[in-house]
């Protein structure tokens, strides 16, 4: 029997939350990608849908938009209908050009790198202080005591969002980005409450924005653009969840996972501590590029297409395995390694690929690449206490819990 045949005729369901919580998937992307790269899937939660598995064919996919659309008027971008959440988010990243094109554009300076470099300090600062308060020797949840701050901190700082209300967002970002719970009233309906109350609150801080003369934080940005000012309710819930979601959880389980990876691979975190100069960047880019904190995004197609040597029907889920795609051994040989001098690293498709590549990549390499520095800058031991708790999703792949034990240079950073 052929390794094809092996394959089950219904194909492979490698949607399913449990593989992701046990975090059980890389054998069946690896069959995949061998067996039946463009494998269709016939049964699962989320219905029938087409997995896509090799690098080159992601990139292929993403390079045609009007044969593969992200409007959420075919369903959206991820593998679950955004038609049948309760409450329906008009996010540009599900917007097909031209009106995806004008918003990008609209968002585009608040997260330019000059704007970048001006968040640089604060940002230092901040990890600073979260590194120093840690306790030593003590067990303690990574998630919640770095990830989760760090990332807040820097959302919030982006928006000029009050600061002591500033709790509230990674809250609401958990909630807009739920989308597998399927169609549970009352799941749905929680999560409703939770993108409402994000709306009018900041709804009310646009309205003052757009009062207020024009500011550098991406609310006055989108208050006094042309393109942002007259743009209906959902449109704008939308955006801001867009904005806040897109920077809120893939940051931090980037943040989290290079806690599994310095665990996994403790002389590559040796050598990156001897040579941070050298080697941060490259272990920023590789936890990225490990942790593919967005597991997926869908398309649709618009027409019938032949791709690969198969039949994709118009109005087909066509999703996009960037976990598998960055795991690909044409292109990333040994590629579950964490390999902070990988020379091609930065190849990797966690952000995307096309017109709608990641907005906030250098933001998110920032925040890494900082927090890499100020580790190895105290010689930080972070050692995990059992098993990670992973969250059951193949969208967000990331942690809910990562209990460490940590040590550092006596007296706090060298270097
Ligand atoms: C490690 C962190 C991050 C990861 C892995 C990530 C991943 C992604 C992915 C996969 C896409 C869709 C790309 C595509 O369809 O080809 C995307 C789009 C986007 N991201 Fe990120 N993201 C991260 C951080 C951020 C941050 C910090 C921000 C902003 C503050 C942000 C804002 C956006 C926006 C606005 C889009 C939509 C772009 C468009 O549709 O044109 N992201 N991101």
């Amino acid at each position: 029997m052929s390794a094809v045949e092996a394959l089950p005729r219904e194909g492979l369901d490698v949607s399913e939350g449990g593989l992701w919580a046990r975090s059980a998937w890389r054998p069946m992307f690896a069959q995949l990608r061998e067996n039946d790269p463009v494998n269709y899937c016939q049964n699962s939660f989320f219905g029938p849908y087409w997995s896509i598995t090799r690098y080159e064919d992601i990139v292929a996919v993403e390079g045609d938009p009007q044969t593969f659309s992200s409007s959420w008027e075919h369903g959206g971008i991820v593998i679950f209908d955004m038609q049948d959440t309760g409450v329906q988010l008009r996010m540009f990243i599900a917007m097909d050009d031209p009106e995806h094109g004008e918003k990008r554009k609209a968002v585009a300076p608040a997260v330019a790198p000059s704007e970048i470099t001006k968040l640089a300090g604060p940002l230092r600062e901040r990890t600073r202080a979260i590194l120093d308060a840690l306790p030593v020797g003590t067990p303690f949840d990574w998630v919640h005591s770095v990830s989760i701050p760090l990332t807040t901190a820097m959302i919030a700082t982006l928006f000029d969002f009050p600061w002591e209300e500033r709790n509230k967002l990674p809250e609401w970002s958990d909630w807009a980005a739920k989308i597998d719970i399927g169609p549970d009233p009352v799941l749905n309906a929680e999560r409703e409450r939770h993108v409402f109350e994000m709306a009018a609150r900041f709804k009310e801080l646009y309205d003052e924005r757009r009062a207020a003369p024009p500011k550098a934080d991406l609310l006055s940005m989108m208050a006094h653009s042309s393109s942002f000012g007259d743009m209906d309710e959902q449109r704008f819930i939308g955006a801001i969840a867009l904005l806040l979601v897109g920077g809120n959880d893939t940051t931090r389980n980037s943040m989290s996972g290079l806690i599994e990876r310095i665990n996994q691979f403790p002389d590559a975190w040796a050598a990156v501590k001897t040579d941070p100069a050298a080697l941060a960047s490259g272990a920023a880019t590789e936890t990225i590029r490990l942790q593919t904190p967005i597991a997926h995004m869908r398309r649709t197609a618009t027409r019938d297409v032949e791709f690969r040597g198969k039949t994709i029907r118009k109005g087909d889920k066509v999703v996009l395995w960037y976990n598998s795609a960055n795991r690909d051994e044409t292109v990333f040989p040994d590629g579950d390694r964490w390999d902070p001098a990988r020379e091609n690293s930065r190849r990797h498709l966690s952000f995307g690929y096309g017109i709608h590549r990641c907005l906030g990549a250098r933001l998110a390499e920032l925040q890494l690449v900082t927090l890499i520095e100020e580790m190895a800058a105290r010689d930080m031991e972070v050692k995990m206490v059992g098993e990670p708790h992973r969250l059951p999703s193949c969208f967000t792949n990331g942690y809910e819990q990562i209990m460490v034990t940590m040590t550092r240079a006596e007296g706090g950073a060298h270097g």
